[in-house]
């Protein structure tokens, strides 16, 4: 039963003691989340996992990527491990890596050495070696205007990998009009360009989160007339036009400390993962807080991890034959870390 698989965790858990670390990604299910040594978006995550040197085991209750990223992070001695290999990302997956490489020699014929290449954090380990070993870096939906400013004042251009939306709205943001965007379509592998292609700064990667982009104008319009001074508040993952037609917009971490910070008695309509806005949902509950669609978008991926798959998990440390181990090869990891270490000592 649920009870008993909790109690076996708990045992586990202080069984193992400090040779254990779990965090877990704030999109987590509660049986999962209830259980993390730590809790936060991808760019607090990245660095709990960076900076812990003493757990020999690292249990990670969030998607692929990022138990590569604690991976390139950790020391030798450390084992990640993710409790099911099928948590993937329908977002990472959207940019792999022959693609990227095509599509940077093509870019390069049009554009010369102009470009850095950025990654989200949510791409895989050989995309963020590729931008380590051309000079750009990583970044999260919390330092994206910062790791953007930066890159350009490296180089002219942005090659923006994977998520269009993030690379748009955060660019946007910056000032740079959307005639001076263009869209690197991998399947094409054509360049959709608005405006003049020399006037084009940013080049945004084809890709979305297929949670993210479930938040529509229709549902923004539909809470604005059904609710009084309502709020609406959404990822950067989010399409241009809802991020604009919303009255905020940030990473998962913004989300939640502007909802905390509110007064009493305020509406709120999220756009973001559904674990997260059920729990502010249940946490605030001296302000009305709901999802902005209703059919509460849910990453089918994140949930994979849930509580009988933590427990094998665990089981299999103590076993000795720790399953789903996640590595990344030595090369990659060199040539990753570089491009985390330009975000995180920014
Ligand atoms: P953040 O944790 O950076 O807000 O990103 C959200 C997300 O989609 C994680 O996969
Ligand atoms: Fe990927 Fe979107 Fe799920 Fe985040 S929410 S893990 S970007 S599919």
């Amino acid at each position: 039963s649920e009870k008993q698989m909790e109690t076996r965790v708990r045992e586990i858990k202080e069984e193992l003691g400090l040779r254990l670390f779990m965090p877990g990604h704030y999109y987590q299910k509660d049986e999962v989340i209830q259980f993390a040594d730590a809790s936060g978006d991808s760019l607090q995550l990245a660095k709990v996992a960076a900076a812990n040197k003493e757990a020999e085991y690292i249990v990670f209750c969030g998607v692929h990527f990022m138990a590569e990223t604690a991976d390139i992070l950790s020391g030798d001695h450390q084992t990640v491990l993710l409790p099911d290999m099928r948590a993937g990302c329908s977002m990472a997956d959207m940019a792999d890596i022959s693609q990227v490489e095509q599509a940077w020699d093509v870019l390069q014929e049009t554009f010369g050495d102009t470009m850095t290449p950025l990654t989200y954090v949510n791409s895989t380990a050989a995309i963020k070696a590729f931008c380590g070993e051309n000079e750009g870096a990583t970044l999260t939906s919390s330092n994206a205007r910062n790791m953007l400013k930066w890159a350009f004042q490296q180089k002219e251009r942005i090659l923006f990998l994977p998520d269009q939306h993030l690379g748009r709205n955060t660019a946007y943001e910056l000032g740079i009009p959307l005639e001076q965007m263009a869209v690197w379509d991998p399947v094409n592998e054509y360049l959709e360009v608005d405006g003049h292609t020399d006037d084009v700064r940013m080049i945004l990667w084809k890709g979305h989160c297929s949670v993210h982009e479930k938040f529509t104008m229709d549902n923004i319009h539909h809470v604005r007339s059904t609710y009084d001074d309502v709020r609406v508040i959404v990822h950067p993952e989010c399409t241009f036009d809802v991020v604009q037609a919303a009255d905020d917009a940030g990473s998962t971490n913004k989300i939640i400390q502007t909802i905390q910070e509110a007064p009493s008695g305020t509406t709120w309509a999220v756009g973001t993962e559904m674990n997260l806005v059920n729990r502010l949902a249940q946490e605030e509950t001296d302000k009305h807080v709901f999802s902005l669609n209703p059919n509460m978008c849910p990453c089918l991926t994140m949930n994979r991890i849930d509580l009988p798959h933590l427990l094998w998990s665990l089981e299999s440390i103590l076993e000795g034959n720790p399953h789903h181990v996640i590595e990344v090869d030595e090369k990659t990891k060199k040539a990753s870390q570089k491009a985390l270490e330009r975000m995180l000592h920014r």
